[in-house]
């Protein structure tokens, strides 16, 4: 099953994803490609795992969704976003039995080392959502990341690495018979959290788009009677503390029924990015509302929040007037 990042709850749970096996243990891929490793790892089990598989590539989600159905694994979930997102956000804490990470972008080049996912906040994140007895699996390639990974994870202060043999299915994936082709073997560790007690590393503040209307991001607003926009200039917002969110106002679009103009917005939390819609809907009582559509599936952020705040100040530099600000 492929779900968006809006079908999640924040946090979720084994019991919400997986209602008929919610007793069975629970296996993160991250980076699944074109998903060989599951099919072969699974059969391993006597009863399949639950499964929650993550990708940044459109592409490999479709292969690997098609493989997985083809196997009968119907208590898998496939989802595209990055890994770090769905760890922190929907991930409960000591929620997981196993992570697995094959063949991860090793980012050879100098400099390039920060686009890398297994350095010390990711191993302290994942740390917080394994179960006791829990571990992440490693395998790679890459002689200069695997070495960094065991570096990042003691740096990490907790994760301890053990060195070993993969799992037999992490040398079925693409790129390990890739690799194989080419003679090369694969280095591989476990990677288990540390007895020493740490804080679990927090959710962050998503939340799914409210059932309420009155709960969705809003403004009310009084348009000036002379407004037409016909032009939109694309501008772009930061949060002023720090860098939490960056909104860019990309359009603007006139509605054809209904009346009303929808504004169009790119917003940037961390590795976490998303396209909202943002109605500005012309009411009978002569008043104008400003709401974060439902379409597209986007979730309740800071960041999505303060874009309804930043369409709304558009609005109020082309002179309108607000009345209520709900975000
Ligand atoms: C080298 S490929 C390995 C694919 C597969 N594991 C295999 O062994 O054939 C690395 C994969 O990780 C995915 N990826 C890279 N960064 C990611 C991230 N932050 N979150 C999820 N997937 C990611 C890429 O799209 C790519 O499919």
């Amino acid at each position: 099953m492929i779900f968006r990042l809006g079908d999640f709850r924040f946090p979720d749970s084994a019991a919400r994803l997986y209602p008929d096996t919610p007793e069975r243990p629970w296996v993160l891929e991250v980076g699944f490609g074109d998903g060989r490793f599951w099919p072969h790892h699974a059969a391993t089990f006597p009863e399949a795992p639950n499964y929650l598989g993550v990708e940044i590539s459109g592409t490999s989600l479709l292969k690997a969704h098609r493989r997985l159905k083809d196997a009968g694994l119907h208590n898998a979930i496939l989802t595209k976003m990055p890994a770090d997102v769905l760890v922190r956000e929907v991930v409960p804490h000591a929620g997981l039995d196993l992570i697995v990470v094959n063949f991860p972008d090793p980012w050879p080049k100098a400099g390039h080392t920060d686009h890398r996912l297994l350095r010390a906040p990711f191993f302290r994140l994942a740390a917080s959502r394994l179960k006791p007895g829990g571990a992440l699996l490693l395998t790679t390639d890459h002689d200069e990341y695997f070495q960094f990974a065991l570096d990042e994870a003691q740096a990490s202060g907790v994760m301890q690495a053990t060195p070993g043999g993969p799992p037999a299915a992490a040398l079925e994936t693409k790129y390990a018979l890739k690799w194989r082709d080419l003679g090369l073997g694969a280095h591989h560790a476990r990677f288990t959290p540390t007895l020493t007690l740490h804080a679990p590393v927090p959710h962050g503040d998503a939340q799914p788009y409210p059932e309420e209307p009155h709960a969705v991001p809003h403004a009310i607003l009084t348009l000036p009677p002379t407004f037409a926009p016909t032009d939109f200039e694309k501008y772009t917002r930061r949060s002023e503390r720090g860098a939490q969110w960056t909104v860019v106002l990309l359009d603007l679009y006139g509605r054809l029924r209904g009346g009303g103009w929808v504004a169009l917005a790119h917003v940037v939390e961390g590795e976490l990015t998303q396209e909202v819609l943002i109605g500005i809907t012309l009411r009978e009582d002569g008043s104008t509302l400003v709401r974060l559509a439902k379409f597209g599936g986007p979730i309740i952020t800071a960041g999505v929040k303060a874009t309804v705040g930043v369409v709304t100040e558009w609005l109020e530099g082309q002179g309108a007037t607000v009345t209520h600000r709900g975000y």
